[in-house]
């Protein structure tokens, strides 16, 4: 197939950024996969005014009624980013019903309608892939779907609410959970009623997304403990962090137990107190992470950013790539695997750098190891030295600014041809 057709519902923020990446990295895509993702329709109540400020062309069709358009359209994938239940209900059991791959980010979809959807799919013969409604931007379903194939999910613990996290941890700052959820608002990861993210029901629908997605069978959202963190106070983060060394993170767990083929699920979604320590305690403002325990492989952390236009849109198109290879018959393009790989020089890397030498107490001794750094233009942000004593050396440590690989080396060879300065030092890049 030379081309794969796509069709994609809703052009709110994600399915904009969504059709503006599928047609910026068109000729990337269409290398890497052997066939081009071609974008033939859209779906939107403002379909035409969207269509023209994207500047699509007029041979991608445009519909107003996205049932109307996946009945329709000559599509071999349709892409729905429509937001809400009913109508992308609809749209998807259509669009499976019609054989077609279907790619979703819409989590109360599918936490809601999983035995029908997943039903569709199977009597459709048709994929369907929702890397996008779980964590947005981390490809942690696809790791859960198939990089444990081999291995058996314990269970997980998982921060899946970007909102709560803000506001739990801007509230370690100091900022109320009003100043914190307005932040939250603005940045654009709140939901339209923000109370589906503070009563922890908007991260209950996620879980139920991975419980379906470990097991393959349905954790309806309404059948375990799910709680929020409107009830947490400043009082309780500051009593948590200087008394108990703790912080409060909303976490949502599963634990299997039982035979794999017909596993029992432990599921809960709860304000939770931390170590310092722990790995989800390290999460903040809008990140999210996935602490998946599994039999073979110990424990994994997925980590970044959960919602958001570019995250979203990353993950729908990944989904959107894999579908097509499968329909494309699994191969891959071949121009890039023949190519060969461009190195750029490493003397270009730019990071800052410590350098602790061995320095002979001499007058003069630090002026020379600072004109070496000055001479290959590399800045000192700070330098240390214990005081010294008669004509043993001393440690010096410099942290210099950020300055490109080759600079830097220049400056080490140099100041350790110095006759004041050993031959042992230890010299390493610092990271930000
Ligand atoms: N309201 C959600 C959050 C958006 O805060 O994480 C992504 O599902």
């Amino acid at each position: 197939m030379n081309a794969i057709n796509i069709a994609v519902a809703g052009l709110g923020t994600v399915g904009r950024e969504t059709v503006r990446l599928l047609r910026a990295r068109r000729a990337e895509l269409k290398e890497r996969l052997g066939a081009e993702l071609r974008l033939v329709a859209v779906a939107d109540r403002a379909a035409e005014r969207e269509a023209r400020a994207l500047g699509l062309p007029a041979s991608v069709v445009r519909y107003r009624d996205p049932l109307d358009m996946v009945r329709r359209a000559e599509a071999d994938l349709f892409v729905e980013l429509l937001g809400g239940l009913e109508t992308p209900k609809r749209f998807a059991l259509a669009a499976l019903g019609r054989g077609k791959a279907l790619v979703t980010a819409n989590k109360r979809l599918l936490a809601h309608a999983w035995p029908a959807l997943t039903h569709a799919a199977r009597a459709g013969g048709a994929r369907l892939a929702f890397e996008g409604s779980v964590a947005g931007g981390i490809p942690v379903l696809r790791a859960l779907e198939l990089s444990f194939s081999g291995d058996r999910v314990l269970g997980l613990d998982g921060i899946l609410n970007g909102t709560t996290n803000y506001i739990l941890s801007r509230g370690e700052e100091g900022a109320t959970p009003e100043q914190a959820l307005a932040e939250a608002q603005t940045l654009g990861f709140a939901e339209k009623d923000p109370r589906l993210d503070l009563s922890g029901r908007d991260s209950a629908q996620k879980l139920s997304v991975l419980a379906g997605l470990v097991t393959g069978g349905w954790l309806r959202p309404g059948a375990f403990p799910v709680a929020g963190i409107e009830s947490v106070t400043a009082r309780d983060l500051s009593f948590a962090r200087e008394r108990l060394g703790m912080a409060v993170r909303l976490v949502a767990s599963l634990r299997f137990s039982g035979k794999p083929a017909a596993p029992a699920v432990a599921a809960a979604v709860a304000p939770t107190l931390l170590p310092l320590g722990h790995p989800l305690a390290a999460v903040r403002r809008q990140y999210n992470a996935l602490l998946v325990h599994t039999a073979s492989a110990g424990d994994l952390m997925f980590y970044g950013q959960g919602a958001g236009a570019g995250p979203t849109a990353s993950a729908v198109l990944a989904d959107v790539f894999v579908l097509a290879r499968d329909i494309q018959g699994g191969l891959p393009g071949a121009a890039a695997a023949s190519r060969r790989l461009r190195l750029t020089s490493p003397d270009h890397a730019v990071s800052s750098y410590y350098l602790r030498i061995e320095v002979l107490d001499r007058p003069g001794a630090l002026a020379r190891i600072a004109d070496a750094l000055a001479n290959a233009g590399v800045s000192i942000s700070a330098i240390h030295q214990d005081p010294a004593s008669g004509r043993r050396s001393v440690p010096v440590m410099i942290i210099t600014h950020p300055a490109e690989r080759g600079r830097f080396e220049r400056a080490r060879k140099r100041i350790l041809s110095l006759s004041s300065v050993k031959p042992a030092h230890c010299a390493m890049r610092m990271m930000a």
